[in-house]
């Protein structure tokens, strides 16, 4: 198996805080990995770091092997990975097709809607992430919270990368779309998408994961397969607080 990601030793300073501390972790090519930890942990800001939008104090990332840390965020969205945010940032001045399209890149690896035309794909892409035909030409101001989530997913699937950094993806959602996100997610992981999933629903995260990574105060402090992550003093005590 092929490494996707692969982070080591990263360490981010905010003035004196600590955010992430000398963390290290890969991910396999097609594997998916929860990355889980109380609020604070330091999670988005891997992210952050990974998509080079904070430039990491020291350390290394590397994506399928190569080192792309002193990279611009477009050219590692080009080399293959993209991510969506805690908070959804969509275009407010284009509809829903005109957010999903200003993510595409010709080189969408998305096999079910690789090879038909662009509009079309558009379309599909729109409603496989839970949107009705009647919301496609909508701005985002008229979305609810869940349907701007859909939003986050149908843009980062249409920048074609293979990496997918997915930030409370289920923050704000009903059961009933968490449902819909989760399906979705699970078929692009079988299509052989590689996928770094950050979420507090630990209950929604756990049928999407093939193992888990465990922070606090930017220090791993579990991995492994999610049950005995759950077991863990460590990350029992640090989401009680009393660390
Ligand atoms: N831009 C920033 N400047 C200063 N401190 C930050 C910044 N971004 C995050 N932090 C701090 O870094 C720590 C980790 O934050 P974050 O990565 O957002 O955690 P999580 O996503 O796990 O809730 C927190 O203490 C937060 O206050
Ligand atoms: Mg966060």
């Amino acid at each position: 198996m092929k490494t996707a990601l692969e982070i080591e030793n990263l360490v981010k300073r905010f003035g004196g805080l600590v955010a992430t501390d000398n963390l290290s972790f890969h991910i396999e090519q097609g594997q998916s990995v929860g990355l889980i930890g109380p609020n604070g942990a330091g999670k988005t800001t891997v992210f952050a770091q990974i998509m080079g939008e904070h430039l990491q104090t020291s350390g290394t990332i590397r994506l399928y092997g190569k080192d792309i840390g002193s990279d611009s965020t477009p050219e590692r969205i080009r080399k293959g990975v993209s991510r969506t945010y805690q908070v959804p940032r969509p275009f407010t001045d284009m509809t829903v097709l005109e957010n999903i399209r200003v993510g595409q890149m010709p080189n969408s690896i998305w096999q079910m809607i690789k090879s038909k035309p662009q509009y079309e794909k558009e379309v599909e892409l729109a409603l496989s992430v839970g949107f009705s035909k009647t919301d496609l030409h909508k701005p985002p101001g008229e979305l609810s919270m869940g349907d701007l989530r859909k939003l986050e997913m149908a843009r980062t699937i249409a920048t074609g990368s293979s990496v997918m950094l997915l930030d409370e993806v289920f923050a704000g959602l009903t059961v009933a779309e968490i449902a819909q996100i989760g399906a979705l997610i699970q078929q692009m992981h079988k299509d052989g998408m590689t996928f770094l999933i950050v979420s507090h629903d630990l209950k929604a995260l756990e049928p999407l994961v093939d193992s888990v990574i465990a922070i606090n105060y930017g220090a791993k402090i579990a991995e492994g397969n999610f049950n005995d992550v759950m077991d863990n003093d460590n990350v029992r005590s640090s989401y009680l607080g009393a660390a």
